[in-house]
């Protein structure tokens, strides 16, 4: 027997709406569900007909609304943008002061600290939620991270941190193995309050621009052992297998393991991964970051070149004909040893990953002072250890290294991550060297080598560059002796050249 009203509402079934409505209905609480054609929503009742809390349907955003308990919590699991503002606009009339509106799609964080202000103008309230870990996350346990008014938040709190992936309290470890009907019990739930408006849309925007990182360092590696050492996709895959034991344990090298060793359904003999056209997608979060990054002022090259590695992969035509004019130098395969090359890849990916992250958590903290808020980096990174993409064992380095100092500058200054880094960089120099000497591009290696040397650099060549700028424009200089702030321009057309204090 449904209960009279829902516990909560959820709009919009596609793959993601429909795998958290079912984890939610999982943990006991009733779900009414919407969506925009009526049809899709029979379907998913038809298909579900006997969940533990139970799925209730609605065919008109009226009838959702008045199937729920008050304070109504409903969810929208919409395309980000226009589509969301859309139904937000249909919800308006029909909620009553109190009520709360979730989103826990990808949505831009600025969209969000707008939304909140305008339906808390009304007397509404706004959640923005980050919901990441894919359909199976949605399913069984995806990392959440939600922002907006704390108390609204408490008013969700208990479905979110039912729904939650959990860790184990004392390892940090994901606790796997929930199967429809029945989740895991116990450990801690991988869902924090974030902070006040759009800080939770923010963190799973830089959540992405870490998943993009990732996802090219992992490529790089598998290219530059393919490249140099000539394996097969499936010998690449025991590679990553093997690297799955140690330092690198994550969701993203586990997947990689998996598709490394699937052959194609088509040719049979063929690997899948050799079948698939190198041309990369990409939905914009990623973006997001790197223009963020940009606007703030806050060095994240890593995550840039990734987005743009993405770019250069879509522009496949162009590269299949430049490929025909540009050389590189000449083919050589690689002659040292197969297995010290490959514990060197392995490094320059730890290497530039813990540069990706430091790159990520700068941009959290400079967020963090332009829109007011309080971010708990550890508690992030905790988070992060189950149900979402970027789920790995190194997060719970990062959680330390933050209940070490939650002030940490740079996580690259964490005597963790300083030693790791220390003790890996010689083959990380090594492998971004071969890469070029090679002629494997290798950007994020590169990159966060370079963002690693320049953030250890106390002089660097900005002193030419102030020179120029103010050559050619005026733009004036500071002087190293002599206290900051104090600017100097010299007269470069005058002959003389006298120095003038700005
Ligand atoms: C997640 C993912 C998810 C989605 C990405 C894909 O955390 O579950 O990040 O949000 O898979 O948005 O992004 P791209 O299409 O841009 O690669």
């Amino acid at each position: 027997m449904p209960k009279s009203h829902s516990d909560i509402g959820l709009i919009g079934l596609a793959v993601m709406g429909q795998n958290l409505a079912l984890n939610i209905a999982d943990h006991g609480f009733q779900v009414s569900v919407y969506n925009r054609t009526t049809e899709k929503m029979a379907k998913f009742l038809a298909g579900n007909p006997a969940t533990p809390g139970g799925l209730v349907g609605a065919t008109t955003l009226q009838e959702l609304v008045r199937s729920l308990t008050r304070p109504r919590r409903i969810i929208l699991l919409v395309q980000a943008g226009g589509p969301t503002d859309a139904v937000i606009d249909g919800l308006i009339p029909l909620l009553e002061q109190g009520d709360i509106i979730i989103d826990g799609g990808n949505a831009k964080w600025t969209d969000t600290i707008r939304r909140e202000k305008a339906l808390r103008e009304k007397g509404l309230r706004f959640i923005g939620s980050g919901v990441s870990g894919g359909e199976t996350g949605a399913r069984f346990g995806p990392a959440l991270m939600p922002g907006g008014d704390p108390a609204a938040y408490k008013e969700l709190e208990p479905i979110w941190n039912a729904i939650a992936a959990k860790v184990d309290a004392k390892t940090g470890r994901p606790i796997l193995g929930a199967t429809p009907g029945k989740p895991v019990s116990g450990g801690v739930p991988c869902a924090t309050y974030i902070g006040p408006d759009g800080a939770g849309h923010y963190v799973k925007m830089i959540h992405n621009g870490i998943e993009y990182g990732d996802m090219q360092m992992i490529c790089e590696a598998y290219y530059l052992i393919r490249s140099l050492l000539g394996l097969k996709a499936e010998e690449i895959g025991a590679v990553f297998a093997e690297w799955n034991k140690g330092a690198l344990d994550s969701y993203l090298i586990e997947i990689t393991t998996d598709i490394l060793q699937q052959k194609d359904p088509v040719t049979k003999s063929k690997a899948l991964v050799d079948v698939i056209l190198d041309t990369a997608g990409q939905k914009g979060t990623g973006k997001w970051t790197s223009v963020n990054a940009l606007d703030m002022g806050v060095p994240a090259p890593t995550v840039a070149e990734a987005v743009f590695a993405r770019c250069l992969s879509a522009i496949k035509e162009e590269r299949v004909a430049a490929a025909k004019i540009l050389k590189g130098p000449a083919k050589k395969s690689y002659r040292g040893a197969r297995t010290a090359l490959i514990q060197a890849i392995h490094d320059a990916l730890y290497c530039s990953k813990i540069c990706s992250y430091a790159q990520g958590f700068q941009l959290m903290r400079e967020a963090q002072k332009e829109y007011n808020w309080t971010l708990n980096f550890g508690a992030i990174a905790q988070i992060w250890r189950g149900g979402c993409i970027i789920r790995a064992g190194f997060l719970q380095k990062i959680t330390e290294a933050y209940g070490r100092n939650p002030r940490l500058a740079n996580l690259l200054l964490d005597p963790y991550f300083n030693k790791t880094v220390k003790e890996a960089q010689e083959n990380w120099r090594k492998v971004v060297a071969l890469a070029a000497q090679h002629g494997v591009a290798a950007p994020t290696f590169g990159s966060a080598l370079a963002y690693y040397d320049g953030y250890r650099t106390a002089r660097l060549p900005a002193n030419l560059l102030q020179a120029q700028r103010d050559y050619f424009g005026a733009h004036t200089y500071e002087r190293v002796d002599q206290p900051r702030g104090k600017f100097f321009h010299l007269d470069w057309p005058e002959p003389a050249r006298p120095q003038i204090q700005a």
